[in-house]
């Protein structure tokens, strides 16, 4: 078998066979395929598309280039839960002890910050003395103690994977949904879940700004998984604004705790409240209405906050700052950004607003940036809502005032007004199942 032909045969439109898919995967995880013969195939693909027998051997064959964590001596079935990234997102480190709470399993590998977007890694970070770096047998001992573990993601896990995304983020070649989908699946097969929930952000804060792409995403992802015998459903939920009123690790972690508690902004409340209950539905506990029900029951029951405080402590974390949560750190600045206008606002570029949280220092333009975790941004006024001139709109939080000066400006310039009210968009736009 030749790359040449394989590229060839990609370029002309044709459907590459699993034994070419896993060639090329061989030879990207062993390096006997050049890069540029790589960056071929990936624009060529990017171009012709692949089709869903493809990209499930693309991602099986990715799965399989690292490590395979195998999960059976876990009791119970294990439920994961990803979310394509998006500006607020805190929904894992809420969701995720809901569910332990609620009796499903959840041993969970997860991401850092990139970009615009935030990772659950960072934020967990935040509290002194967490620990995300597990040996397995670490990892094991605190699912079996707390029902949950969230460590950062393996360097071993789908190597190809790692290879793939580096050529495709200087080839122009990352929006691709079928590369898209086996990146993302292949890392969730081979992180060992039984069962996978997928949250699909759509918007202008994510990676898939129509509700269309995110759908055919959504699609492709959730064939993949169910095609390797994991079962999977996709939740297609808004990323047209942050979620929630916090951005910034700290704070974020913070606001978690205020939903955990019962209280915090009542849109990540609901998104919270849809997925804890399909992680459920998926773990087998009953029918939506139930898993709502009983998602709800964590919250109120207090069982969630205590689940959270519990793997914080065997992942030594400090849990006096989840009891307490007064006691993270404050940024040396905290400026207030008020309306040079009265009026409605009419839109929100959220990806900017993931700019402005990344000038204060939030989050990493690149891998090897460090991230300050009391930076960030707390909203006072979304999409939707009146303001007067005057009327504050965020604080910033950062080190220092020129950080805040330069993310004043590029705050003010995401939003824009209106004499009219405008309708929200809705927080769960699809499931796909
Ligand atoms: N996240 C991933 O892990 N891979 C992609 O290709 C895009 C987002």
């Amino acid at each position: 078998m030749r790359m040449y032909d394989i590229i060839q045969r990609k370029k002309r439109g044709n459907a590459l066979t699993d034994g070419e898919i896993q060639f090329v995967v061989q030879g990207v995880t062993d390096g006997s395929v050049p890069d540029y013969q790589i960056a071929a195939l990936l624009m060529a693909i990017t171009l012709k598309g692949m089709t869903a027998q493809e990209t499930t051997a693309l991602t099986l064959a990715m799965a399989k280039s690292g490590d395979m964590l195998d999960l059976s001596p876990l009791d119970g079935i294990k439920v994961d839960k990803h979310s394509t990234g998006g500006v607020g997102d805190k929904t894992t480190l809420i969701v995720a002890p809901m569910v332990a709470a609620m009796g499903v399993t959840v041993a969970k590998m997860s991401g850092r910050s990139l970009g615009h977007t935030g990772g659950t890694v960072d934020k967990l970070e935040g509290i002194p003395g967490f620990e995300t770096s597990l040996s397995m047998e670490n990892f094991f001992a605190t699912v079996r103690k707390c029902g949950i573990c969230i460590a950062g993601q393996s360097m071993s896990l789908a190597p190809a994977d790692k290879k793939i995304y580096a050529l495709r983020d200087v080839t122009a070649t990352v929006d691709s949904i079928p590369l898209i989908a086996a990146s993302i699946m292949s890392k969730k097969i081979a992180a060992g879940a039984d069962r996978i929930l997928l949250d699909v952000k759509t918007g202008n804060g994510a990676f898939m700004k129509s509700p269309e792409d995110a759908r055919e995403l959504a699609q492709a992802m959730v064939e993949i998984g169910n095609t390797a015998g994991r079962k999977t459903a996709a939740l297609i939920t808004d990323m047209s604004v942050p979620l929630g009123f916090a951005v910034g690790n700290n704070l974020e972690i913070i606001e978690s705790i205020e939903v955990l508690k019962g209280g915090g902004p009542a849109d990540l409340r609901h998104v919270c409240i849809e997925l804890a209950a399909y992680m459920m539905h998926l773990a087998d506990k009953g029918e939506l209405p139930h898993c709502r029900a009983l998602a709800e029951e964590a919250i109120t029951g207090g069982k969630a906050l205590e689940t959270f405080a519990q793997v914080v402590e065997a992942q030594n974390g400090d849990r006096a700052f989840i009891d307490d949560p007064a006691r993270f750190p404050a940024a040396a600045v905290k400026r207030e950004v008020t309306a040079v206008t009265d009026g409605y606002i009419r839109e929100m570029d959220t990806e900017g607003i993931g700019v402005a949280a990344l000038l204060l220092g939030a989050g990493r333009e690149t891998a090897a940036d460090t991230i300050d975790h009391s930076a960030g941004l707390i909203l006072h006024a979304k999409v939707g809502d009146r303001v007067e001139k005057g009327q504050p709109l965020v604080t910033l939080h950062t080190a220092s005032e020129e950080k805040a000066n330069i993310a004043a400006e590029k705050y003010l310039s995401c939003l824009s007004f209106s004499d009219n009210k405008t309708e929200k968009s809705p927080l769960i736009h699809a499931e796909v199942r």
